[in-house]
């Protein structure tokens, strides 16, 4: 009988299949994907795969870029201080990597992977963000994701801009937690939310410190205020102020001036610091809570001394780097004034990020000309990173451009961005190319 019932349940999805005419195969959503998913017009599709699928150089930091012999000058990486090709960064990579390989220690961190480099490297975080502890990740969207994953509970509210991070909202959806947003920096739109909510639930109000794709930076002291207030705690993913903002390089909170009144500081090092993993920085007791119920700590293995070894230099170096962040700000503000004078929109960005708002076929056939012509290497932002339609070239001058890098992108754009106009901006966007 058993046999028989085995039997029946393996053929039943066949025959349910034949009666309804409907094939119940999980992947058919990738199968039409492709077809679906069409962000541009027939015409289009050729140089949006080109610019949006295109291949990079293994070495596409610093200023200048090799791309297949061809020498071209980028403004597309987060290394805004230079970092990742800073050559002590790199000798501290390739001496550990000498001599430990490669992937040592092994194992994941509450089993064989925490050594003595990564709690001296924690140590060293902590006194960064003048916080108690802190925790470091394999990476940044690690840290985001894995921190709030278990921060937050099915009995907590998450009350976050609509604009954070990716990684930020990941976590929330894996705590279970009840989630709401609230109005891109507003924090009256803030107090709204927080005088409606329950006052007996635990919340936390999570916020990035700088926003990537619009450069601007969080109203954090008006956001403290609310915090404190109404009695939430605050976590501030600010991967893009770490290294870049304050005179120390701690961040948007640094130069706010409300470092002590934030709950968990968070980050990356694949920005500033030019290398890779994430952080955590806070109360000693939060941070061991965090470090033993992170599933990205703990479910993953920790990470490699060379990289370890590399991104404390970095971090020794981007705290004293004060001359490389003040290039970088001076390169920032003669590029945006340049942009603003000739005529191109970059939001309200504060911070180096600088995004030139062209709309998703102009940003993309801009891109894709100064590339071809003009030996740029930009990159277009299209959906789902930013809003479908709204798509940017989102450019990010470094410490290491020059005042002459910056002219040269300028005048480069004007010309294509005419081109453009005169070739391609009269056709309509194509239907497909928004589909929402
Ligand atoms: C605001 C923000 N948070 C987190 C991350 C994730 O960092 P990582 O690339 O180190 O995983 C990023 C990077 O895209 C980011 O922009």
């Amino acid at each position: 009988m058993c046999m028989i019932l085995a039997q029946w349940r393996q053929v039943r999805p066949a025959l349910i299949e034949e009666a309804s005419g409907e094939v119940a195969d999980i992947f058919d959503k990738c199968m039409r994907f492709r077809e679906e998913q069409r962000f541009a017009a027939q015409e289009d599709v050729p140089v949006f795969e080109r610019v949006l699928f295109g291949v990079s150089p293994i070495e596409n930091a610093g200023p200048w870029i090799d791309v297949g012999g061809r020498r071209m000058l980028q403004f597309s990486t987060n290394d805004y201080l230079g970092m990742s090709v800073h050559p002590e960064v790199r000798a501290a990579a390739a001496e550990a990597a000498a001599r430990h390989g490669i992937s040592a220690p092994m194992g994941a961190r509450p089993l064989t992977g925490t050594v003595e480099l990564h709690l001296e490297f924690e140590r060293r975080v902590a006194d960064f963000k003048r916080t108690e502890a802190a925790l470091t990740f394999t990476m940044g969207a690690g840290a985001m994701l894995g921190s709030i994953a278990c921060l937050a509970g099915p009995r907590d509210l998450l009350i976050m801009d609509q604009l954070a991070h990716a990684s930020l909202v990941a976590g929330a959806k894996i705590a279970g937690a009840t989630i709401k947003f609230f109005r891109h920096n507003d924090p009256a739109n803030l107090e709204r939310v927080l005088s409606r909510s329950d006052p007996d639930k635990p919340k936390m109000i999570v916020v990035d410190g700088v926003y990537s794709m619009n450069g601007d930076i969080a109203p954090l002291r008006e956001i403290c205020d609310l915090r404190d207030r109404y009695g939430a705690r605050l976590f501030v993913d600010d991967a893009h102020g770490n290294g870049v903002c304050g005179e120390g390089g701690r961040g948007a909170a640094e130069l706010l001036g409300v470092e002590d009144r934030i709950d968990v500081h968070a980050g990356t090092f694949s920005k500033a610091f030019g290398t890779y993993g994430g952080f955590i920085a806070g109360p000693k007791e939060v941070v061991f809570y965090v470090r033993c119920l992170a599933p990205t700590i703990l479910f993953t293995k920790a990470a490699p001394a060379c990289v370890v070894a590399a991104t404390m230099k970095s971090l020794e170096l981007v705290r004293s780097a004060k001359d490389r962040r003040r290039k970088l700000w001076d390169n920032a503000r003669y590029l945006q004034g340049l942009l603003r004078e000739r005529g191109f929109d970059v939001g309200a960005t504060q911070t180096p990020i600088t995004p030139i708002r062209l709309g998703d076929r102009g940003a993309v056939h801009c891109a894709d000309i100064l590339r071809r012509s003009f030996g740029i290497w930009v990159s277009a932002v299209v959906y789902p990173a930013v809003r479908r339609g709204n798509g940017i070239i989102r450019v990010i001058p470094t410490a290491l451009h020059e005042r002459s890098d910056l002219e040269y992108l300028v005048t480069s754009l004007q010309a294509a961005h005419a081109e453009f106009q005169a070739t391609h901006a009269a056709q309509p966007q194509a239907a497909a190319a928004t589909g929402a």
